[in-house]
């Protein structure tokens, strides 16, 4: 009934190739429904009562760990999927390709560096948001975005894709990134991405960071379902298996948690 997980030490950048192997993507079913179907793991940080925010952002619950995770998993995935609110708020650059996993990353046919997909309904990310005009950046939006938000962000150089009518709808957006080849999806939130993503039965895999903090105050937790216009249902029952549980010298525990019937690459 029990199961005693021994603790793995992730101290610094020198565990980067155990992490990649830890964390790889498990390979596609070469034939069936699932074959066509990207892999959606999401990245998430929440100290010890749930907070997913610290002082406004996610930042301060982070640590040297965490932050080798944050990066092994980016080093591993074909395209990173964030919330326009998060991109800005958490102030994304475009990715960068990681020297550690270049050979990796070529072994498996991927580009030297993972595309960037933000999702937004309302199209409100600045124009002049430095990762908006990059050859790799997708904005997913809807028709109903506003037309002269629209227009800036064309203006500014970025790449629009419409995945919906009224709502950005989650589906198209991963028949989006099976059309682009991007197999391997990673999800670094918020809140109400995640929440759409699980809304839709569309997440895979969760590998959840929980700091060693106590923060309290009224910070959200990782999954925000229900917001206004989402026409989703306001609570969800997921039900997910833990695949392997990691501790650091700081204290960090890095759980990953997978969809059952999903094979695990332990
Ligand atoms: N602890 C962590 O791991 C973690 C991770 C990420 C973010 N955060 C924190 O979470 C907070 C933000 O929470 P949030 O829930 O507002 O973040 P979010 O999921 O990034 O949502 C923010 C915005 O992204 C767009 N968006 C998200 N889901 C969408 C969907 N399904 N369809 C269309 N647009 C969508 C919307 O943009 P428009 O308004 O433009 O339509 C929305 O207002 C920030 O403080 C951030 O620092 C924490």
């Amino acid at each position: 009934m029990f199961h005693l997980q021994k603790a793995t030490q992730v101290t610094s950048d020198d565990e980067l190739g155990q992490l990649a192997e830890l964390y790889r993507y498990p390979p596609r079913p070469s034939s069936g429904p699932g074959a066509a179907a990207p892999f959606v793991r999401a990245n998430m940080v929440a100290s010890i009562d749930g907070a997913v925010t610290y002082d406004g952002k996610s930042g301060g619950l982070g640590g040297p760990g965490d932050r080798a995770v944050f990066r092994v998993l980016r080093g591993l995935a074909d395209v990173i999927l964030v919330g326009a609110g998060t991109a800005t708020t958490e102030g994304y650059g475009r990715p960068q390709a990681d020297e550690a996993l270049a050979a990796h990353r070529e072994s498996l046919g991927q580009a030297p560096a993972p595309a960037l997909a933000l999702v937004s309904r309302s199209l409100s990310i600045p124009p002049d948001f430095e990762p908006v005009a990059d050859p790799g950046t997708v904005v997913l939006t809807c028709t109903s975005a506003p037309a002269d938000r629209r227009r800036a962000l064309l203006d500014a150089g970025a790449t629009l894709v419409d995945c919906g009518d009224d709502t950005v709808s989650t589906m198209a957006i991963l028949d989006h990134c099976a059309d682009r080849g991007w197999s391997r999806v990673l999800c670094e939130g918020g809140p109400s991405l995640l929440g759409s993503l699980v809304t839709a039965d569309a997440l895979d895999e969760l590998c959840l960071t929980t700091s060693p903090h106590l923060v309290g105050g009224d910070a959200g937790r990782i999954v925000a379902t229900g917001g206004s216009g989402s026409g989703e249902p306001s609570a969800v029952l997921h039900a997910l298996r833990p695949a392997s549980i990691l501790t650091d010298d700081d204290g960090f525990v890095f759980t990953r948690w997978l969809r059952h019937g999903r094979a695990s690459t332990m």
